[in-house]
């Protein structure tokens, strides 16, 4: 089958033919129809220090997929032949306090789909069948390939309740984006974005902002002053990864402010933890999405009319990769799906 690999420790990605993967008992084999390019894989593409000490090769790379089920392993009895499916890109160890415990999403030895083992940007992917969200209810295919960030969205946006209240999302890449529009949804009063980017922040304004503001030349503060807002922002979700818009969050939240904090910095950074003292302010680290609980809010909310549309910018067949992975790391637009069928 044909599948996008790194094939060496050193930069890019080729489309090669390897073998199709075997299946065990609980496994499900899956013919992908398409996936999304994340930020993980322009890292592994990239070939930069994270990726130097998590990966090794030879890797197909590649997590967030949609496909049909082609076979099942014979202890597989939840999923069947012809489900559409997405793929939770983690996968947990079952035996650590907090698997045992069934909060599997905070499991000590997860191992990543397309990073510590064989990924999605192929023909075909084998998946444990827990690991396998079934599509009871038809869901747009390009929006079925993103499940896995839109998760990460949605784990992120509904970690606080926010009726009512007024958000702050700090970064309006793809997550960013889709925070944004599940905020909305959800019926937060203003939701607040901040980018540098002219063209990311056109795209929250299609979504449906209050406000989109660039952090290149206004501050979060000047952001509250014209909603009008006077003791700052209820909720904060901070998905740049960037010190200084972590720092404007935590200078712009009202006293007892909550912060979800999902962006992932390169490096350690100092913030005014005076600040989050006096303010009470609390800070929740997300990783990846609740299993499956997450799972579950996603599909409900795009039944419930959730519109992710505007979110998707890119769409190329897996032959044009090269150009799909330029568009993607362009850090301009919004998501951008490669088509296995093509
Ligand atoms: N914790 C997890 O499980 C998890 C999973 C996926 C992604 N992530 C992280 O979440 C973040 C968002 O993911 P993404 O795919 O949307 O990434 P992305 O890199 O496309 O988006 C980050 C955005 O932040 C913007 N930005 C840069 N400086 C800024 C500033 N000063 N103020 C506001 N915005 C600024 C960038 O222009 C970009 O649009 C990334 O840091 C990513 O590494 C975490
Ligand atoms: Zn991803
Ligand atoms: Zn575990």
């Amino acid at each position: 089958m044909k599948a996008l690999i790194k094939e060496k420790p050193e930069q890019g990605l080729r489309l090669a033919d390897v073998p199709e993967p075997s299946i065990g008992p609980g496994d499900v084999l899956i013919k992908v129809l398409r996936t999304g390019i994340c930020g993980t894989d322009l890292h592994i593409r990239a070939w930069d220090g994270w990726a130097q000490q998590a990966i090794r090769t030879p890797l197909v790379v590649g997590h967030e997929f949609v496909g049909d089920v082609v076979a099942i392993g014979r202890d597989v009895v939840d999923v069947a032949v012809g489900d559409r499916v997405s793929g939770e890109g983690h996968l947990v160890c079952g035996k650590c306090r907090n698997c045992q415990a069934g909060r599997r999403h905070l499991c000590r030895a997860t191992v990543g789909l397309g990073v510590g083992r064989d990924g999605a940007f192929a023909e075909y992917v084998a998946l444990p069948s827990a690991n396998v969200w079934v599509h009871r209810v038809p869901v747009d295919l390009d929006i079925a390939a993103i499940f896995d960030p839109f998760g990460n969205a949605v784990h992120t946006a509904l970690s606080f309740p926010l009726v009512g209240e007024d958000v702050l999302i700090t970064g309006a890449g793809p997550i960013g984006l889709m925070a944004a529009a599940v905020a909305r949804h959800a019926g937060a009063r203003h939701v607040a974005i901040t980018d540098v980017s002219e063209e990311r922040l056109e795209l929250a304004r299609k979504i449906g902002v209050s406000l989109a503001l660039d952090a290149k030349d206004a501050t979060i503060a000047d952001g509250q002053r014209e909603l009008g807002l006077r003791e700052g922002f209820d909720v904060g979700l901070e998905m740049s990864g960037r010190p200084e818009a972590m720092r404007d969050m935590i200078a712009n939240m009202t006293h007892g402010g909550r912060i979800a904090m999902l962006g992932l910095p390169a490096q350690e950074f100092a913030v005014d933890w005076a600040r989050v003292v006096t303010s009470m302010l609390t800070v929740k680290g997300i990783y990846g999405r609740e299993m499956f609980e997450t799972w579950y809010a996603m599909s409900v909310l795009l039944e419930g009319g959730l519109d992710l549309a505007p979110v998707i910018t890119g769409r190329y067949g897996y032959r044009d990769f090269e150009a799909a992975f330029t568009d993607a790391a362009s850090g301009k637009g919004g998501k951008v799906i490669l088509d296995w069928t093509a």
